[in-house]
């Protein structure tokens, strides 16, 4: 179990109260609700379009069992205008992810970013160790946007996901904040542990244009190999001499060519 679910396992249910909401666990009656979120055009604009029934009535299943997910209600004429949630952030373990989507008649008055707040201040103040919050959205999605930074969200990375630019926000704040600090931090090793993952499989499928047998490499071709023995394990590298120090070619135990990555120079 991820560490977001068991933070939220210890604090829900919850109810939020801001001035103008209240922010209750969603219950089977609010069934309405989902579909007509999940089936507005407005609404699913930038959420891949309206959804298909099947979705609808699984989501309807699973929302009242989900802890994490609210119904945002208008407490002035106590009516459910929308839903809120907090939960496991799919792209990084140990990140939790907040979503919201009002009907339309509910824009403009600045609830979605009265609810936003509320579930980022308690989140951080007090959730146990929930960790660090983000939100993603459409790069196109303006309101959201808007929303988003008008709570104080900050702008840390961008990602393709659905077919579509994303935006990832965070929780700001000052200059050593650690959410900031963190989803900053996961955003750089990301490009740094993808760089390498490209690099590992471009020297992977070079290898397999080596020969299986490399004594049928005449001696100048051998000659070419990298000579050294590299990293740790002292692996033979059958990579052309001077290559790059940090990315290695070789074979397994079962023969099969791998590539492997060290910070050792040969
Ligand atoms: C994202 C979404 C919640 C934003 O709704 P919203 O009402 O525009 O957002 P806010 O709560 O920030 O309200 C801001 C608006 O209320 C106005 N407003 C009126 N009274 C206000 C008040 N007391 N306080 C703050 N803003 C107020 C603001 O001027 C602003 O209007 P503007 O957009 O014309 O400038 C809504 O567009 C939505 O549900 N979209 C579909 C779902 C979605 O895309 N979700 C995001 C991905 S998870």
């Amino acid at each position: 179990m991820d560490f977001v679910d068991a933070a939220l396992d210890s604090v829900w249910p919850a109810e939020l109260r801001t001035d103008r909401l209240l922010l209750r666990p969603v219950i089977p009656e609010d069934a309405d609700l989902v579909r007509e979120l999940l089936t507005d055009v407005r609404v699913r604009a930038y959420l891949g379009g309206p959804a298909s029934h099947e979705r609808v009535a699984s989501r309807q299943a699973a929302y009242p069992a989900t802890a994490g997910a609210w119904a945002v209600v208008r407490v002035a004429d106590d009516q459910a205008v929308g839903l809120a949630s907090i939960g496991p952030d799919h792209r990084c373990e140990g990140r939790a992810e907040v979503s919201f989507q009002l009907l339309p008649s509910a824009w403009g008055h600045g609830l979605g970013r009265e609810a936003v707040s509320a579930i980022v201040s308690w989140w951080t103040a007090v959730v146990p160790g929930g960790g660090p919050v983000v939100a993603v959205t459409q790069a196109a999605n303006v309101r959201s946007r808007r929303l988003l930074e008008s709570v104080g969200m900050v702008l840390v990375d961008e990602l393709d996901e659905h077919g579509a630019r994303q935006c990832l926000y965070t929780r700001g704040g000052d200059e050593d904040d650690s959410d900031l600090r963190w989803v900053r931090l996961i955003a750089s090793r990301r490009d740094e542990v993808e760089r390498r993952r490209g690099a590992q499989a471009r020297a992977t499928a070079a290898g397999r244009r080596l020969p299986g047998d490399l004594t049928v490499l005449t001696a100048d071709e051998l000659a070419q190999l990298c000579p050294a023995r590299h990293g740790g394990y002292g692996r033979i590298c059958a990579r052309a001499a001077g290559h790059t120090p940090d990315l290695h070619l070789g074979r397994a135990p079962d023969g099969a060519w791998i590539a492997w990555l060290t910070s050792r120079a040969p």
